[in-house]
């Protein structure tokens, strides 16, 4: 089969997913023996035919869970921006590694232009940036560069007997801790400050760890602050922890994986208050922007920061052009796949106006939600939403069982969360494409289980 043949029959793979879609917007639900007795997974000593292998492929496309379909509520990602998609599809076809000028031509300035928009909407005048395999990674490039930054000495000399402590609520993503040991610190080296009674970090407790710790000759050096939390869907307060990381010179970051799609509404970027004073922020660009998988960032206020930790003059790669045009060169990474084209292509053709609309309308149905459940005696919300998440009940009924029955019904999918060892749905509202009726649509098919 040539080029042009396979293109078709990819694009007619692409159309009949969409057809599919529409008949069958969630997937049915079939054990791992059953997919893997309808489709053959095992791989062979004499390869597979083109025409076996795009019909094996379409198989696949069509048991796939259907994230940009309107009855997807289950993770913080979904909904889908078409151009974007396409941009994606034309990235795989170009394959430009990110890391020099050279090899990426036009795609670093695309890069430059991206990150220049994401720099001027969280405030930071002059800062920098880069794109990351996974939120997680970013993370832990802004631990190293606290690290760093905090300990001049560290890439000369050995970390032993430096005890380094970090912060982070109990509300936070996960990753904190795992990173801090892959950075041959102990996990107990990050601090786990409660919360309040709206599960925002307490940063009285936070200041009273902090002092205790210096007390104690550990060395605080890190903060990570969150905007939006991940089940509950919380804001920490940014300014107040901003001033005790000034205080007692932390690094300051923030993780607003998910909150940070509210810095394009000029409604909602009040909920990130505080973000511009921050020294790193790291976000998904794959969740309230609806990007397609992956568009992960992190940005710091300082513009040469990245550099600063993170070059290494190699002659065999850095051959031409300004060490501003080489990423590599400020990051972790060398080869590393385009994940700016698809962003550039969202913003460029939704621009300022029409992305605000969309992060406005993911708000206006998650408030549309929790009227529809506060007027239910049947359901109980567990708490005022901030953003976008809805966290309920349904009375007399388990939240897992509702959200199990509802995936093997194929009527909704939609996750679970737990707190204080009760359980609860969480919606979220999360595609933007998104009306009340899909809302309405959602809990027809909640109140329809029978348990
Ligand atoms: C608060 C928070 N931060 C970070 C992440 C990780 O983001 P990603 O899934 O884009 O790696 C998540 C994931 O849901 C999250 O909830």
């Amino acid at each position: 089969m040539n080029k042009a043949k396979m293109l078709g029959k990819t694009m007619d793979i692409i159309k009949k997913y969409y057809k599919h879609s529409e008949k069958y917007p969630v997937l049915k639900h079939k054990t791992p023996e059953t997919l893997k007795k309808e489709i053959n997974l095992t791989i062979t000593k004499n390869g597979t035919e083109s025409d076996q292998l795009f019909s094996l492929l379409e198989k696949i496309a069509l048991n796939s869970p259907k994230t940009n379909s309107k009855w997807f509520f289950n993770l913080l990602v979904g909904g889908e921006i078409m151009p974007a998609v396409m941009a994606e599809m034309l990235a795989a076809v170009l394959n430009n590694t990110m890391h020099t000028y050279k090899a990426a031509g036009i795609h670093i300035l695309i890069e430059k232009e991206v990150l220049n928009y994401l720099l001027q909407k969280v405030g930071f005048k002059q800062g920098d940036g880069i794109f990351a395999p996974g939120w997680s990674l970013t993370n832990m490039i802004a631990l190293v560069i606290a690290r760093n930054e905090k300990i001049a000495s560290i890439k000369k000399s050995w970390i032993n007997g430096k005890k380094l402590v970090g912060y982070t609520s109990d509300q936070a993503h996960y990753s904190t801790e795992k990173f801090i040991s892959v950075m041959g610190l102990w996990q107990q080296a990050i601090r786990t400050i409660p919360t309040d009674d709206k599960w925002k970090m307490d940063v009285k407790i936070l200041e009273k760890y902090i002092v205790s710790d210096l007390k104690n000759g550990y060395i605080p050096f890190f903060v990570n602050a969150t905007g939006w939390t991940t089940v509950l869907g919380a804001f920490d307060p940014l300014q107040k922890i901003a001033i005790i990381a000034k205080k007692y010179h932390l690094w300051m970051h923030v993780d607003a994986a998910l909150g940070g799609g509210s810095l394009l509404s000029k409604k909602y970027k009040r909920l990130l208050k505080g973000i511009e004073q921050s020294d790193s922020v790291s976000r998904s660009l794959h969740k309230m922007m609806n990007i397609p998988l992956l568009a992960a960032v992190l940005l710091t206020k300082d513009k040469d920061v990245l550099q600063r930790n993170f070059n290494e003059d190699v002659d065999y790669l850095f051959q031409m052009d300004d060490k501003d045009l080489n990423p590599a060169n400020k990051h972790i990474q060398c080869g590393r796949r385009n994940d700016a084209l698809k962003v550039w292509t969202a913003l460029k053709y939704l621009g300022d106006t029409g992305y605000e609309k969309r992060i406005n309308n993911e708000f206006a149905n998650a408030q549309y939600a929790t009227q529809v459940i506060k007027k239910d005696k049947d359901l109980k919300l567990m708490l005022e939403p901030e953003c976008i998440n809805i966290c309920f009940q349904v009375k007399g009924k388990s939240a897992e069982k509702i959200c199990e029955k509802l995936d093997q019904e194929w009527r909704i999918k939609v996750s679970y969360g737990v707190w204080k060892w009760e359980s609860f749905i969480r919606m979220v509202c999360v595609n933007a494409d998104m009306t009340k009726k899909d809302i309405d649509n959602f809990f027809k098919q909640v109140k329809a289980i029978k348990i």
